[in-house]
């Protein structure tokens, strides 16, 4: 595991360079993360893209997960938030992204043939966030180690931290997601996890030094070969101690 901590003015440079220096030339297939944490980041490609210095519009973009109920217009879905804060910076065309279909009549069914599709393409590199209770995408602790993509309830402190998204409003947060698995996410070749801010400290510590266990979901990237971790010194306290 390469961990690099730093402050927050150059915590976005840091993680797009380590970005770039797992991904493969050409058409690269990145997992992304949405949440706060990963804005930076985009925001820092995006630079990079427009100024020339990086190309990926031949990338495909998968995402990690989707709220149930949410269409792709609502503003507040994944869908959205790949499409606006990352795939139209870089100039990936829509046909290269992909995430789950979280208005489905039937979300099991869309849950079943994203993972199928996820496993066919194969994720160079997976971006991910850290939840304040260690979730990983959606995988809310108690999430089996070797699970598999499938609509998910969110947990109350889940729903808290994300009511930031949707005006303040704990009941405006969907109740449930379709989210790719422990075992579908460990499956990417690499994987870049992000984490800031001090709300990050004990689940960080948690999942890094702690034991492999379903309790602390991102436990399980201590079993990935490939991981690096970006983090700020209030994200990392808790592991220097
Ligand atoms: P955040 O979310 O980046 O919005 O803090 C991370 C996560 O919940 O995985």
């Amino acid at each position: 595991m390469r961990v690099t901590v730093v402050d927050d003015e150059k915590f976005a440079i840091a993680a797009a360079d380590a970005l770039m220096a797992r991904l493969p030339a050409g058409a690269p297939r990145l997992g992304v993360a949405t949440g706060g944490t990963p804005m930076r980041l985009y925001a820092e490609l995006g630079r990079r893209s427009r100024g020339g210095e990086i190309d990926l519009s031949d990338a495909t973009l998968v995402a990690l997960d989707e709220y149930v109920g949410l269409d792709v217009d609502d503003r507040h879905s994944y869908a959205a938030y790949v499409r606006v804060r990352i795939a139209d910076p870089l100039g990936v065309p829509p046909a290269n992204i992909l995430v789950p279909q979280g208005s489905r009549e039937d979300p099991e069914a869309a849950a079943a043939e994203f993972e199928a599709v996820v496993a066919g393409l194969g994720v160079d590199v997976q971006i991910a966030g850290i939840g304040s209770n260690g979730h990983l995408a959606f995988n809310e602790p108690g999430s089996p180690l070797d699970s598999m993509t499938r609509v998910v309830g969110l947990s109350e402190q889940t729903r808290r931290d994300n009511a930031r998204f949707f005006g303040g409003r704990i009941e405006a947060v969907p109740r449930y997601a379709i989210t790719q698995g422990l075992g579908t996410i460990c499956r990417a070749r690499s994987v870049l996890l992000l984490a800031a801010g001090p709300a990050k400290a004990d689940a960080l510590a948690a999942a890094l030094s702690g034991p492999v266990a379903a309790d602390v979901p991102a436990s399980v990237l201590q079993r990935h070969p490939d991981v690096t971790v970006i983090a700020d010194p209030a994200a990392w306290c808790k592991m220097a101690s």
